[in-house]
């Protein structure tokens, strides 16, 4: 069982690592978070961001399980569903749900975005992706969260009655309306396409796939943890290994990789401290070279330099067997490559490394790499103990150096 876990701000570039390697993988797994993930994929000629399904999904006939970690808005789940089934690429008869997932509710998109506002009025907002995800995580945390289990056997007076309860409290506290017939149909609609997707019985049949090659996708990353990141400017899930493992529920021991994936310089989307970041014409530049546009929220992200420090939490906390270190061809222009080793009085402390100054775009080997760009992987090798196999050099799927 393998683990693909982002190490930075989310956005490494998990997607092509996991294209790649899913036609090696028997079975495909989402384990936490919810729409707020967002990946690329082109079907058809035709590019589609997609925020539920894994991006291995692709990849008929493997089958697909969203672990019970999950918070599900039912509309995105549907339109990544009928885009698949478009290009005859057949999702249902694949489709494992864990009936504990959560339902993501349109309200709860709804309270994320008043939360928000209220949180700007006092210049600390998240820069939430608006997704409705801190409030689906709420109502689970506190025990009140509607789960995908009502589908299997939907009753659609019970989910009037559970909505209605809620109307009021959820006006007074966030001054949002939760239509509940809205909601209702939505819900029908699943229900109807996707009652026979839900499992009750998912822990069985999970651990029934445990002699198979398992490939769990990790959405957002490790600086998002909601234990380990940097809080409260974080998402609401687990997004470590050991989340991964939660949200599924596999036992530990039953993984035997887990594949960092750090971009070669680092970007953030939303708010919070990001030492090593670079704005004006470096920081434009850096942008502009590795197209660095949210997937979800079309946002531009901030921009800055790798901070090992960071790799390095990244690799004690996961356990990382393996890095693949991606876009490195957005540094080919740069003289110098800094990269934060320590923070000094709140201010980063950089190496200088000569950059390479020559295109490594499509490089598919190692020692084709220039040496400056060979001593950038083998410094990062080094510093966190931790070797690098892969090594993305361009967004195409044979872009990539297998070390
Ligand atoms: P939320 O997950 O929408 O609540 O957003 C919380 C923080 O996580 C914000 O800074 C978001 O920009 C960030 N975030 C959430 N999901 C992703 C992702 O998939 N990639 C990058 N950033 C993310």
């Amino acid at each position: 069982m393998t683990a693909v876990i982002g190490a930075q701000w989310g956005d490494e570039g998990k997607g092509k690592v996991i294209d790649i390697l899913t036609e090696h993988f028997d079975v495909i797994a989402r384990a936490s978070g919810g729409a707020n993930a967002g990946h690329t994929i082109v079907v058809d000629g035709k590019k589609h961001v997609f925020h539920l399904l894994p991006a291995g999904s692709l990849h008929p006939k493997k089958p697909i399980f969203l672990g019970a970690g999950m918070v599900i808005h039912l509309p995105t789940l549907l339109e990544e569903i009928e885009t698949l089934e478009k290009a005859e690429i057949e999702v249902r008869d694949r489709l494992i749900i864990s009936k504990s997932a959560h339902i993501l509710f349109e309200f709860h998109k709804e309270i994320d975005a008043a939360l928000e506002t209220e949180r700007s009025k006092g210049g600390a907002s998240i820069g939430t992706t608006k997704r409705g995800i801190g409030p689906a995580y709420m109502d689970k945390a506190e025990r009140r969260g509607i789960r995908m289990g009502l589908l299997a056997n939907f009753n659609k007076k019970e989910l009037q009655v559970e909505l209605n309860a809620r109307k009021d409290d959820i006006q007074k506290r966030y001054g949002v309306s939760l239509n509940t017939d809205q909601e209702c149909d939505i819900v029908e609609k699943a229900s109807s396409i996707l009652a026979s997707c839900i499992d009750t019985d998912v822990i069985p049949r999970l651990h029934a796939s445990l002699g198979k090659r398992i490939l769990i996708e990790g959405a957002q990353a490790t600086l998002l943890d909601l234990d380990h990141g940097t809080y409260p400017f974080v998402t609401s899930s687990n997004t470590t290994a050991a989340g991964a493992l939660q949200g599924l529920g596999f036992p530990p021991k039953a993984l035997t990789g887990v594949i960092g994936v750090a971009k070669a310089y680092c970007t953030r989307v939303g708010g919070g401290n990001f030492l090593t970041e670079v704005t004006g014409e470096t920081g434009n530049r850096l942008r502009e070279r590795g197209g660095e546009y949210g997937a979800t929220t079309g946002r531009p992200r901030r921009c800055g330099w790798l901070h090992l420090p960071d790799l390095q939490t990244a690799a004690a906390i996961n356990g990382l067997t393996c890095w693949n270190i991606t876009k490195l061809d957005v540094l080919d222009e740069e003289d110098v490559i800094p990269i934060g080793i320590a923070e000094k009085n709140g201010k980063p402390v950089y190496k200088e490394m000569p950059g390479w100054k020559t295109s490594t775009v499509g490089v598919t080997s190692f020692d084709a790499l220039p040496k400056q760009a060979q001593d950038f992987i083998a410094f990062i090798e080094k510093e966190t103990k931790v070797p690098v196999s892969l090594i993305g050099t361009g967004p195409g799927r044979e872009q990539m150096i297998v070390k």
